[in-house]
């Protein structure tokens, strides 16, 4: 089992021409509702991109979004029994504008997301004992996720974080990470202010030092950078038209924690993750995004 614990937002995309400036009024967008947020993103990733079964931690709130998302989750066959609905909370929501070039800017509201608390995690004990990989990333409260971490860490689980969004982490919470998969500002704001995210070969070797057994820094369009137990290595990316870049690292987790838990090697985990990513990018939204296996270029 991979169990993934994390985020679920309702993302209101508006698609624009361009991106407003201060103070504009901008017409001709197109307005839809799609289910994402960063953990359920991957959890439907892991689902559709391997065989491995899947469970979310996390919380939505009593209202129609959470219910909605609740619902999507089970669709792509993801248990659901420790997603709790918190009553007198809002669902979290991201509001997301996308321009001509595919590019976005988000603003999340978390919501009950930011009620998901160590308590939680220890009633979601005996389902992460059952899991060989636990997910997390940071939409939800710090505390809860170093509680997760360590927690999954005690177990001997392998323990996978994406640090988005950027955050400072303490050493120790480092040590206990099997794969850090950061995108190269994510890379650098976990080294400090004094960090270059330019030069993230030098992050990526730098979080090693700190105890990550693995580091992948994802470059976008410039593909992936490993520095992985045996050695660095890069994996460009395919090159494709990019619609909608949402959710592209979610999709990448996704397909490289299905592969891991299928028994794939570092070097094939990220080749299938960058395949359904490259797919990802040429479709509108979060979840409507993410491929299926079957979907896959072969490698
Ligand atoms: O990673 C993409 C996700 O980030 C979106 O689905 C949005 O909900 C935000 O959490
Ligand atoms: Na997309």
């Amino acid at each position: 089992m991979i169990v993934v614990i994390g985020s679920i937002n309702m993302d209101l995309v508006l698609r624009v021409p361009r991106m407003p400036l201060r103070g504009e009024t901008l017409t001709g967008g197109a307005f839809r509702t799609i289910p994402g947020g960063k953990g359920a993103n991957q959890a439907v990733a892991c689902a559709r991109l391997g065989h491995t079964p899947v469970a979310m931690v996390g919380c939505v709130g009593d209202d129609a979004f959470g219910t909605t998302l609740r619902a999507a989750l089970v669709a792509d066959g993801i248990d659901v029994s420790h997603v709790t609905a918190l009553p007198g909370v809002a669902t979290g929501i991201a509001s997301i504008l996308v321009d001509e070039d595919g590019q976005n800017s988000i603003v999340i509201a978390g919501g009950a997301n930011d009620e998901l608390t160590p308590a939680h995690i220890d009633a979601a004990l005996p389902l992460m004992a059952r899991a060989t990989i636990v997910v997390v990333q940071l939409e939800t409260p710090p505390d809860t996720v170093r509680h997760a971490i360590a927690m999954a860490h005690g177990m001997g689980k392998t323990v996978v974080l994406n640090p988005a969004p950027a955050a400072a982490l303490p050493a120790s919470v480092l040590a206990q990470v099997d794969y850090l998969v950061p995108n190269e500002i994510e890379a650098a704001m976990l080294l400090g202010a004094h960090a270059d995210a330019d030069d993230y070969a030098g992050s990526a070797a730098a979080l090693q030092a700190k105890g990550c057994r693995n580091v992948l820094v994802t470059l976008g369009a410039k593909g992936v950078h490993a520095a992985l137990a045996d050695g660095s290595r890069d994996f460009p990316a395919r090159a494709v038209k990019a619609v909608d870049t949402t959710a592209a690292g979610d999709t990448f987790i996704g397909g490289l924690v299905a592969a891991l838990a299928a028994g794939a090697d570092p070097a094939g985990a990220i080749d299938l993750g960058q395949r359904a990513a490259a797919i990802g990018v040429t479709r509108h939204g979060a979840q409507t995004s993410i491929p299926y296996l079957n979907e896959l270029e072969p490698s």
